[in-house]
């Protein structure tokens, strides 16, 4: 491959005054794996000689330069792995137009509930701020060091009802036990079967006081039968989610109705 001349133009040349790092260390550093630290050294030990820093400075600022790429990417794939159908940060969320009192969600955003294994269950109609809650707290959680699981309720009910079929449920219920908080989504959308139920009772059982579980769902608890045919275990199931929980109320018209007519207005 030609290198034409506009790509060699914008090529940043490296400053002459910085030295390459000496081979054997750029292999040891590759070998122990610690990009980050072989990527700054160069500069990082130039600056260190001509602002003459302690021999302590020169490594804290190496640890710390490595620490910090890999908290990056950690929160990278722990993004990745949460499996958030969209990005919502609670920093665009308009608290001023949701029906959540201000002094609940600066609770929900302090995290507290999920360093100590409490749940949440937000109700209300649709567009009220449900999802863009729980995928911002997801994603707050996972800044915070968390690890975290989204699941509307039927992609999380085929997942487990795949695991029947090749009797792994008890495997992926654990996998999915070892994350922090485990989000559940959309739940009544679609009403569930017995066996449906079962698998749901499952893993709010075994999530009880040990893991965080944040539903989202149209539907107030006392019309939970609606979905969840087999009343004994809904009662079970509602009587484990909320044993440690915030629940949260909310109400109003559909804020896409709000962004539409804007748009509208704004035509
Ligand atoms: N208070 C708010 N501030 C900013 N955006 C909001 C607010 N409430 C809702 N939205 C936005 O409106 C849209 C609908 O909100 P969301 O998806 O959270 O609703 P929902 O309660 O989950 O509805 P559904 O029950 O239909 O799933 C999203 O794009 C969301 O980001
Ligand atoms: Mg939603």
């Amino acid at each position: 491959m030609t290198t034409s001349a506009t790509e060699s133009k914008t090529k940043p040349v490296p400053p002459q005054s910085v030295p390459v790092l000496a081979a054997d260390l750029d292999a040891g550093l590759r070998r122990l794996k610690l990009a980050a630290i072989r990527r700054t050294a160069p500069e990082v030990l130039l600056t260190a000689k001509t602002q003459r820093w302690t021999p302590e400075e020169v490594l804290r600022t190496l640890v710390e330069t490595e620490l910090a790429a890999r908290d990056a990417s950690n929160i990278v794939n722990r993004l990745k792995a949460a499996g958030f159908p969209v990005t919502k940060t609670l920093e665009s969320f308009d608290i001023k137009a949701s029906s959540i009192k201000p002094k609940v969600f600066d609770y929900l955003s302090s995290l507290e509930w999920i360093r100590t294994q409490q749940n949440l269950a937000i109700i209300g109609p649709a567009g009220t701020g449900k999802s863009h809650t729980l995928i911002g707290l997801g994603i707050a959680a996972i800044h915070a060091g968390h690890k975290v699981r989204y699941f509307t309720a039927a992609d999380l009910i085929e997942t487990l009802y795949r695991g029947l079929a090749d009797n792994t449920v008890g495997k992926s219920i654990e996998s999915l036990l070892r994350v922090d908080l485990i989000i559940l989504d959309e739940l009544g959308f679609a009403p569930l079967d017995d066996t449906g139920t079962q698998l749901l009772f499952r893993l709010v059982a075994g999530a009880y006081e040990r893991r965080s579980l944040a539903i989202g769902s149209h539907w107030p608890f006392e019309q939970w039968g609606r979905f969840l045919p087999e009343q004994t275990t809904a009662v079970s199931i509602l009587d484990r989610l909320l044993h440690h929980a915030t629940v949260v109320i909310t109400a109003g018209d559909s804020y896409r109705m709000k962004d539409a007519k804007h748009h509208k207005e704004d035509t």
